[in-house]
């Protein structure tokens, strides 16, 4: 069981929330510091330890300026996200750019920032040869173990996925990437999102030793760096179980000592990209109830939309809710908890039993802290709205509401003639 915790005090965050206005995304700055420090610490046994913050599940400077003060670095696929790390001072080998589908322009500033790059396909050593002018010293591949895992929900098969490089492939990439000039070397795999499973985390780790083993027996190259991914998943629902980050290092340590260190690879360094179990938690989307509707079903029509938090309409995914103010009182009503946008499955929640609710009661939608509004959008013309952080010295605005001057901005009001 996990409960279901605000950030502040209910009669608070709704004095908040009158007072800027809803819908916004709020975070709690001081629980993700220390949620930070609880996995740095159980993973210092590991030299060189380090989570590359997966810049897409929150991407806000003030988030990654924290975070790197923390000791994270920054998973990057993209070159606004490169940016974005380096304005939050994350530089160099502290950036993990994992390609996808990757533009040559994009495979060159990762280079000119010193940032590892992490392969994903075999024919990719070309592109990067091509767009840097030579191999990097170090290189990274990413793994896709194919048959040999499962996958999960989310991130689906691993025969279906488009990511990595094959079993058969990977010995080989490592070995042509060392002919081109490659002196460093990294592996990577990312085969879980929101994965609850210990064991299947423990396993990827497995699969990744062995796999150190097996590039060195056929090629002689040592592996500096394994990174396990994201995909640690975090409890949405108040029955789930999150996964111990201290209880999982031990796990991964005693594989480590096993079969790392008495083959004789140590040392070699450990990272995850994770973004979900940093932030996810320590996040809300607080939004106002403007309309209480009795149709066939009863619905309650919120100020947000699936534009500020789509994972409940794409996915089918729970996110617990809150009315402020209204938590003790028995939740003996039954409501489809929709947004505004113009599109049937525009629901935070279905069939959800909840007090009585009327217009103006403000709900906290949990759990928003990581890929919430990250995949936001502007389908109907709808406006992105606010992002707060609560620190103990107060809370601050680190995204203000987009206008609609913002919105229109990339339309021309003259049309450029191009042929
Ligand atoms: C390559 C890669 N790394 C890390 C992540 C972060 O995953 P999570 O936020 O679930 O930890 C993702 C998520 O899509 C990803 O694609």
């Amino acid at each position: 069981m996990t409960e279901k915790k605000l950030p502040l005090p209910a009669e608070e965050l709704k004095a908040f929330a009158e007072r800027v206005g809803t819908p916004f995304h709020i975070y709690d700055g001081r629980a993700i510091r220390r949620n930070a420090e609880i996995m740095m610490d159980a993973f210092s046994w590991s030299e060189g330890f380090i989570n590359y913050f997966a810049v897409k599940a929150l991407p806000n400077v003030n988030i990654l300026r924290l975070l790197a003060a923390e000791g994270f670095g920054a998973d990057c696929s993209s070159l606004p996200e490169l940016r974005l790390a380096q304005e939050a001072g994350i530089t160099g080998e502290r950036i993990m750019f994992s390609s996808n589908d990757t533009p040559d322009e994009e495979f060159a500033e990762a280079y000119r920032l010193g940032a590892v790059i992490n392969l994903d396909d075999a024919t990719h050593i070309d592109s990067v040869m091509r767009a840097c002018g030579r191999m990097p010293r170090v290189i990274s591949f990413r793994y896709n173990p194919g048959p040999e895992r499962t996958g999960n929900a989310i991130i689906g098969n691993p025969v279906e996925a488009k990511y990595g490089v094959r079993h058969d492939q990977i010995a080989d990439c490592f070995r042509r990437a060392r002919e081109c000039g490659a002196e460093r070397f990294m592996l990577h795999t990312m085969v879980a999102s929101n994965e609850l499973e210990e064991d299947y985390i423990v396993e990827t780790a497995r699969m990744l030793f062995s796999l150190v083993d097996e590039i060195h027996g056929k090629t002689g190259i040592r592996i500096e760096r394994v990174d396990l991914g994201g995909g640690i998943g975090i409890p949405y629902r108040p029955d789930d179980a999150a996964i111990s980050f201290s209880h999982l290092s031990e796990r991964i340590h005693a594989l480590y000592t096993e079969m790392i260190e008495q083959k004789g690879y140590a040392p070699l360094k450990l990272s995850f990209e994770c973004g979900r179990c940093i932030t996810g938690p320590y996040g809300w989307l607080v939004s106002g109830v403007r309309h209480v509707a009795h149709k066939y079903k009863d619905y309650a029509g919120l100020d947000a939309s699936m534009a500020d938090l789509m994972r409940p309409a794409m996915y089918g995914a729970y996110h617990h809710i809150t009315v402020l103010g209204k938590e003790d009182l028995p939740h003996d009503r039954t409501y489809d908890v929709t947004g505004s946008l113009c599109e049937n499955n525009d629901k935070f929640a279905v069939d959800r039993p909840l007090p009585v609710l009327e217009r103006g009661d403000i709900l906290a939608i949990h759990d928003t802290g990581a890929h919430g509004h990250a995949m936001g959008f502007n389908y109907n013309a709808k406006l992105r709205h606010a992002e707060y952080l609560i620190e103990d010295s107060g809370i601050y605005r680190i995204r203000r509401n987009e206008t609609y001057e913002d919105y229109i901005r990339t339309q021309l009001d003259r049309p450029e003639k191009v042929i």
